[in-house]
Parts: C-alpha cells; structure tokens; sequence
C-alpha cells in the first residue's frame, strides 16, 4: 500500500526526501534513480563540490583539502552552498537529498532555509550496509572525471573498458576512494553522522531504514516500498 509521501511523490505537492547513509552505500545511485523516478531534483553535496573543484572556483578550493583527507567540509561552507541551490528550486519541484545533511548543525540550518522557503524534509531515509561491503563497492567504483557517471567494475561496467558511455571521458578511481581515506571516512560518519541519524530519530520527520547491501535493484524496490509505496 502506498506511503502517504509515496502518494504525494506521485500525486501530489513535491516533498523533499534525505538519503543518509555511510560513504559508498549507494546514496548516489539510488537518489539518481529516486529522483528520475519522481521527477524531483538529486541535490548530491558530493558531486556539487567535485564540480567546484573542476571549475576552479573559491569553495572547490577550500573543500579539496578536506575532501582528500576524507573529512567533512566546514558546516559554514556546506550550508551556504544548500541554501543556494534550495533557494533557486522551482516550488513545484521535490528534492532528494544525497550526503546532506551530515551533522546536526547542518540539519538544523537546513530546516532554517526551508522553513524561510515554507517548505520541510519529508522523509529521511537512512541506507544501511556492513563496512567490508562498503569497502568492496568503493575499491569497484570507477567515476568519470568529465561528468561525474559512476560505474562500479563488479556490477555495472561501462560498455568499453576504462570510457564513459555518456560522454566518452576517463573513468578513474576517485582520489578519496583509497582505502586509508575510505577507513576514514567511515570513521568520520560513524562520528559525526550517527548523532545526525540520532537527531532524526527523535524528530517529527519519518525515518526508515533500508537494507542497501543487496543488488541495486533490490534496494531500489526496497527504497520504493518506503517511498513510493
Ligand atoms: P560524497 O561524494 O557524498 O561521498 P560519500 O558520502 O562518501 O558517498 P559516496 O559518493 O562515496 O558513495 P554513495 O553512497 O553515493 O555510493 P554510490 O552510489 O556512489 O562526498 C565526498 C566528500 O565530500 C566527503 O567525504 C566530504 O569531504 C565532502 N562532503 C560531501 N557532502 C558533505 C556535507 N554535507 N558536509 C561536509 N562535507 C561533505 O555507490 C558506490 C559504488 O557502489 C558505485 O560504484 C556503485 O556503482 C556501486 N553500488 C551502488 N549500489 C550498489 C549495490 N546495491 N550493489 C552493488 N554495487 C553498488
């Protein structure tokens, strides 16, 4: 039976869902699908800052330190960069959240900004998988470095070895997909992320887990079933 925000994904005014979850658990993936599927936006703080970072601007600069040790960009930063994307959403446009918030004062500065925009998070989804899976993925994910597609060498291989299928680019491993950074990161969301889902927990916003060590398909109908209903 459908969720009363899966009726209103399909049906009714646009909702903005939060996808949280540990580095490589497939926050990426499945928002991409989410939000074609629901014709919302996938606002990924992860890729909006790689794309920082190629075009050379001041906050892919003052992120790169931090992307490379693994540890979270300032709050300051991160929330600067959400409110201007946020704020220039069409109002009949949901939104799936993908790596944002991470910590709690960036969710509080997020309920901020959408209360200013008399909008709210819907729905927060938290992704769930054991590290060694996590590792496994991470070490197989092979990203474009012309337009961000990802692909993994297990489960989703791109046509020709080594190129993009959408643009022809190099596929490569991504800088803080080394496993000493990986280690980190996972440490770095164990520490400042699990309060986050703490947080969620005791607020009025639904959350639901969702086992995400299975195949994309399976998380996909899995995320659905909570979703889309
Ligand atoms: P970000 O890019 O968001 O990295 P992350 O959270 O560490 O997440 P990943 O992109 O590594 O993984 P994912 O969960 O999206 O998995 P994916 O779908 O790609 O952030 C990078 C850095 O930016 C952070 O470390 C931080 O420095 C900074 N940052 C970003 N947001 C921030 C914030 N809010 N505050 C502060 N700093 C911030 O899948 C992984 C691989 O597995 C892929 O190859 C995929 O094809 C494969 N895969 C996916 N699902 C499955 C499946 N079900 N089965 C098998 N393989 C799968």
């Amino acid at each position: 039976m459908a969720s009363p925000v899966g009726r209103r994904l399909r049906d009714g005014p646009p909702v903005v869902v939060i996808l949280v979850g540990p580095p490589g658990v497939g926050k990426g993936t499945q928002g991409g699908l989410l939000a074609e599927a629901t014709g919302s936006r996938h606002i990924a703080t992860g890729d909006l800052l790689r794309a920082a970072m190629r075009d050379g601007i001041d906050l892919g600069r003052e992120a790169q330190e931090f992307m490379s040790r693994g540890e979270l960009v300032p709050d300051q930063l991160m929330v600067g960069l959400v409110r201007d994307v946020v704020e220039k959403m069409d109002r009949d446009v949901g939104a799936v959240l993908d790596g944002f918030p991470r910590t709690v004062g960036q969710a509080e500065a997020l309920e901020g900004v959408l209360f200013e925009l008399d909008r709210k998070a819907d729905l927060v989804v938290v992704l769930e998988a054991d590290d060694d899976v996590i590792v496994k993925r991470m070490a197989g994910r092979r990203s474009c470095g012309q337009c961000g597609a990802v692909y993994n060498v297990h489960c989703s291989r791109p046509k020709q070895d080594g190129i993009c299928d959408q643009c022809g680019g190099v596929l490569t491993l991504r800088p803080d997909d080394d496993p000493v950074t990986v280690r980190n990161r996972i440490e770095v969301f164990r520490r400042e992320t699990t309060p986050l889902i703490g947080y969620f927990d005791e607020s009025p916003t639904p959350v639901h887990r969702v086992q995400a060590d299975q195949s994309v398909a399976d998380v996909q109908c899995a995320l659905w079933e909570v979703v889309g209903g």
